[in-house]
């Protein structure tokens, strides 16, 4: 799978390496190429962000929801067909996620909702005493696979919600949020037990 994950903070950081570490191809679009990362690991090389698009199945959004509006304004045009996984929020707005912008700018682009409602240690690290937190995810039925393979490579346990459910699961924010002010705590998700 080709993957242009788009911000190379914590999100594009921690998700890129370790999907690249699962064996994707993955190329890290950033305002400013080559200037993180580490050397010796996957995260070695970053390149203009229009250059991390060209050719990706999959583009994951892990810029500011403030950065969104120029994303697409600058970058529109090269995601039709692609399926742009957003793990932006804007937790301030009415609507957290980048959907309704997203198919406005880049009606032919498909869209999935998902890594957006953990925080980014619990990518970093998804298992909790071996058991793999689960992550709630929307997309449409037909690319319900590519994205639970996306988060099994993450090494969480796919929760899919639906088609068009990005706002379902983004009610799951704020439980996140309360739970990790609550506890003094990051290191908090969630799992279904089913009988
Ligand atoms: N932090 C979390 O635990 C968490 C959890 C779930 C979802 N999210 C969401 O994921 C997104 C990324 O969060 P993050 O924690 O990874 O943020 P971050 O560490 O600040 O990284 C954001 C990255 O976006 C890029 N970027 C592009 N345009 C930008 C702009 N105008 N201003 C600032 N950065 C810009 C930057 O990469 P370059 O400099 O390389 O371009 C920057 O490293 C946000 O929408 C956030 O709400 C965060």
């Amino acid at each position: 799978m080709r993957i242009a994950v788009i911000g190379t903070g914590n999100i594009g950081g921690t998700l890129g390496r370790a999907l690249a570490h699962a064996g994707n191809e993955v190329s890290f679009g950033s305002r400013q190429p080559d200037s993180d990362g580490a050397p010796g690991d996957a995260f070695e090389r970053s390149v203009p962000v229009a250059e991390a698009l060209e050719g990706a199945d999959v583009v994951l959004l892990a810029i500011p929801a403030a950065a969104v509006a120029e994303f697409l304004e600058e970058h529109a045009g090269r995601l039709a067909g692609v399926l742009v996984v957003d793990a932006t929020n804007n937790i301030r707005a009415e609507v957290a996620n980048a959907a309704a912008a997203i198919k406005q700018a880049a009606p032919e682009a498909r869209y999935a909702r998902a890594f957006n409602t953990l925080g980014w240690e619990n990518f970093a690290e998804p298992s909790f005493d071996g058991v793999a937190a689960d992550l709630f995810f929307s997309c449409a039925a037909s690319d319900r696979a590519i994205v639970e393979g996306l988060i099994s490579d993450v090494g969480l346990r796919p929760a899919f919600l639906g088609e068009g459910a990005q706002d379902m699961v983004d009610s799951l924010l704020p439980i996140w949020f309360t739970l990790a002010q609550q506890r003094g705590h990051r290191r908090i998700a969630l799992r279904i037990l089913e009988a």
